[in-house]
């Protein structure tokens, strides 16, 4: 297939690019390289430099290419900037994935893959997460994804968009081949966080919340490997049947609070990274993991990587071998 990906030199992007490179589609990567690198992008696919608000280029992108399929990754995703500063991830999150979609219905472009987040859910009733469980958001990154998944299920039900919102869980971990890895600017999310702080360039980190109704009081998260989360996206796009709305949760199923990460990152690296306790962090909710059985039942996706250390094995390897990520 043809496919547009928008944020493919992003982190999770990357990966599926090259997933999808190494199954034979024809790739075009359209990306701003703010959150991106145009380095993480496989030399195989086509890269277009752009932004979403540029519909201009956007349009002259479509004209020249006969897209079967778009992947949608190009996001703002700090959960707690959101909650300060809200308007930009309307704009980029919402704003421009609906221009998007208009583009798509003119083009006549009805297969869409869209990265949506457990964010969706808020402070869901229990855990694990079924896609069941009722969405409400409690941070304006969450309702910005939940927005998109309502433009979606509307356009299959007006004009026949076949989409699949996954709900990814954390995304964690980095090429096997340590080729490629996260590189977030600053950088603010656990695994490199502690990751940093094992190489020395931190040092230490701070654990956001120590009183939270958890087993030891700490945030509970499910780390997906970034490698899993492209078969995903690979799945889903060939699987994709017309005219329908799919969501699928995208998660190992266990959930690994922060204290048991560090822990665990403290085995693999040898080192001894300092760890204190700071207030809570505005936007996160106590405990988040998926029941992966749907996703499992009808795309017949199992993730590869289920131990937290794997995971952060192959993190490690990234960090070790680039600890200046993607360089200047
Ligand atoms: N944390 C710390 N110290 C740090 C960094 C993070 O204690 O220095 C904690 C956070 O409070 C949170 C957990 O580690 O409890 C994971 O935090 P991340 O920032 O790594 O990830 P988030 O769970 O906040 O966010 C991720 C994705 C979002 C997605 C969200 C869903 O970045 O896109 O998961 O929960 F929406």
């Amino acid at each position: 297939m043809r496919v547009f990906v928008t944020g493919g030199a992003g982190y999770v992007g990357s990966h599926c690019v090259r997933e999808l490179c190494n199954a034979g589609h024809d790739v075009t990567v359209f990306d701003n390289l703010v959150g991106g690198h145009r380095q993480a992008v496989d030399p195989r696919a086509t890269f277009v430099a752009g932004d979403l608000s540029d519909t201009a280029l956007l349009g002259r992108t479509f004209a020249a290419n006969r897209f079967d399929a778009v992947m949608h990754f190009a996001a703002l995703l700090d959960v707690n900037e959101s909650t300060r500063k809200p308007l930009p991830y309307y704009r980029n999150n919402v704003a421009y994935t609906v221009s998007l979609l208009e583009l798509m219905q003119i083009r006549g472009i009805a297969r869409l893959i869209f990265s949506s987040t457990c964010a969706t859910y808020g402070v869901p009733p229990s855990a694990p997460i079924t896609e069941d469980m009722p969405q409400h958001p409690i941070n304006p990154y969450g309702r910005t994804k939940l927005a998109i998944e309502w433009a979606l299920r509307d356009s299959a039900a007006a004009w026949g968009l076949g989409a699949t919102a996954l709900r990814y869980f954390n995304a964690a971990g980095a090429a096997s081949d340590g080729t490629i890895g996260e590189d977030h600017r600053p950088e603010y999310h656990l695994i490199p966080v502690v990751l940093e702080a094992a190489l020395g360039k931190r040092e230490g980190i701070r654990i956001f919340g120590t009183d939270y109704p958890t087993r030891d009081g700490t945030c509970v998260r499910d780390y997906v490997h970034v490698e899993d989360l492209a078969v995903v996206h690979r799945l889903a796009l060939e699987s994709q049947p017309p005219g329908v709305f799919c969501y699928y949760n995208v998660g190992t199923g266990r959930g690994v609070s922060v204290r048991e990460l560090v822990d665990a990152a403290r085995e693999v690296t040898g080192a001894d990274i300092p760890a204190s306790p700071a207030p809570r962090r505005e936007g996160d909710p106590p405990e988040l993991y998926a029941d992966p059985a749907k996703i499992t039942r009808e795309l017949g996706w199992r993730p590869a990587h289920t131990d937290i250390r794997t995971t952060i094995e192959t993190a490690w390897r990234w960090h070790r071998s680039h600890p200046q990520g993607y360089g200047e």
